[in-house]
């Protein structure tokens, strides 16, 4: 037997969330799909859904218009409209979730190629078109280097000043398109100087990926 298929409209679709609404006709289906990301369900009617579920099995489930529910991602299902009436929900999907994930994992590789005094390493973290604004400099933004050839050369600049240097017991957060990672950097200078200071990085993703377009770095000053 085929059934109809259930419409979906777009109503949001940016690097947080997307909001599709499902219109069911009697009987209508969405397919067999699977969710990669949480989402919440908001009825806009009443009515009941039948679930088909992998592993075969089959379920009824009610829907009570404006009265959410939540799943996680994984569910893999197909969804019809078991009533007699059109029915609609409302799916909001997580995605920013696993854009957030991918940033947090750059922010980590990016501080153990610190560590590692690793160029290479530090440069696949950093965007096509990425800036560095050090923790010094004359300016009130620290010394600026634009394009990928000036932040290279000011990163190996850092590992020639410090012979020894370790950002250590690093945290990092993420706030939507910032990232902040924060460390005490301890090290010796050529001159044979200890340094330990506690600092932390501002870095901006480039737009709608996990890559890092604007390192702004921000060093306590001992006097
Ligand atoms: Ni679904």
């Amino acid at each position: 037997m085929s059934r109809p298929k259930a419409e979906p409209v777009i109503r949001i679709d940016d690097e947080r969330f997307r909001a599709t609404e499902w219109r069911f006709a009697p009987g209508a289906e969405t397919g067999w799909h699977r969710h990669d990301h949480d989402y919440v369900v908001v009825p806009l009617a009443d009515g009941t859904l039948r679930l088909e579920e992998s592993g075969g099995g089959s379920r009824e489930a009610p829907l009570k218009r404006h009265l959410p529910y939540s799943r996680p991602l994984g569910v893999e299902h197909n969804v019809i409209n078991a009533g007699d009436a059109p029915l609609a929900f409302l799916e909001v999907e997580a995605v920013g979730g696993v854009l957030a994930a991918g940033r947090h994992a750059v922010m980590e590789r990016f501080a153990a190629a610190w560590n590692a005094r690793d160029l290479d390493a530090l440069m696949a973290c950093m965007a096509e078109a990425c800036a560095f604004h050090a923790a010094a400099g004359q300016g009130a933004s620290g010394a600026v280097h634009q394009g990928r050839e000036a932040v290279r050369a000011a990163y190996g600049a850092i590992f020639e000043t410090f012979p020894e240097a370790r950002w250590t017991d690093p945290r990092h957060s993420i706030s939507g398109d910032v990232g902040l990672p924060r460390w005490r950097f301890v090290g010796i200078d050529r001159a044979g100087a200890p340094v330990e200071v506690d600092g932390c990085d501002v870095l901006t993703f480039e737009e709608g990926g996990t890559l890092i377009a604007l390192k702004d770095t921000y060093r306590k000053a001992r006097s």
